[in-house]
């Protein structure tokens, strides 16, 4: 009986039975899962929204929704690492507090284009336009495909409350009055309009509250 039982608890019964060892593993991994994440849920780098980050409004809404549909994430991340040669092209590296109002985040994990986390005022909404009707316009070797029809698919009808409504119950600080005025933001409006609202916010807020703080660090 001493035996059957210690044989159960060696590493060779283990190994010699792939179902515990299915089981044993599963149980590991699980265990080493919750170790290294659940912390993080509880640490406020990870869930405090970072300085200048704010909520996108209705127009940026709409066109963060147009970016997921048409595939842009499939080409572009929205994440700058923290590598010398990422921080020199990009701008300062990606911190966990400007993803907090990100539902679902989009940080991409392919480049074939550029990394676009702060490609907020790098260029006017006009060269926007010229690129996304046709990329080539602007950049001769580009393979994006070009976007044309977005300037003719009117967004004036979109539900953008209930988007605000689901948002906010998911945390994202929607007041009553920005919900009430969302409609009005988009009339008129087209699916170009509203990518080059989103493109043009990216990154905006945290950069300026990081240079204030970088000037400020600086003249002490
Ligand atoms: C097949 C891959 C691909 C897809 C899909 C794609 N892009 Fe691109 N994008 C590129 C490439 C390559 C470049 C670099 C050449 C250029 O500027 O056109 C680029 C450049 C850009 C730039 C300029 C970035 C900079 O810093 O110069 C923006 C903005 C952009 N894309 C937005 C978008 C948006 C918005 C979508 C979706 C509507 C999209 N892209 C879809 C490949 C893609």
């Amino acid at each position: 009986m001493a035996n059957s039982k210690k044989r159960f608890f060696t590493h060779e019964t283990l190994e010699k039975n792939v179902g515990l060892l299915i089981i044993f593993s599963i149980l590991v991994v699980s265990f080493a899962g919750l170790v290294q994440i659940v912390p993080l849920f509880f640490q406020h780098y990870t869930t405090k929204v970072a300085p200048g980050v704010q909520p996108l409004q209705a127009l940026q809404l709409i066109g963060r929704d147009v970016y997921i549909k048409e595939g842009c994430v499939g080409c572009h991340s929205q994440q700058i690492r923290t590598l010398q040669s990422e921080v020199s092209r990009y701008g300062p590296y990606s911190v966990a507090g400007e993803f907090v109002y990100d539902h679902p985040f989009l940080w991409g994990s392919k480049r074939t284009g550029p990394d676009l986390a702060r490609v907020g005022g790098r260029y006017s909404d006009e060269w926007h336009r010229v690129h996304l009707r046709n990329p080539r316009d602007l950049v001769k070797e580009s393979n994006m495909p070009g976007y044309y029809w977005l300037q003719h698919k009117d967004v004036s009808e979109e539900n953008i409350q209930a988007r605000m409504k689901t948002l906010r119950t998911l945390g994202v600080p929607y007041t009553d009055q920005q919900i009430e005025d969302a409609p009005a933001a988009l009339k008129g409006k087209t699916e170009e309009d509203a990518v080059v609202a989103y493109l043009q916010s990216l990154g905006v807020g945290y950069m300026s509250a990081f240079r204030e703080q970088q000037s400020s660090t600086g003249s002490n």
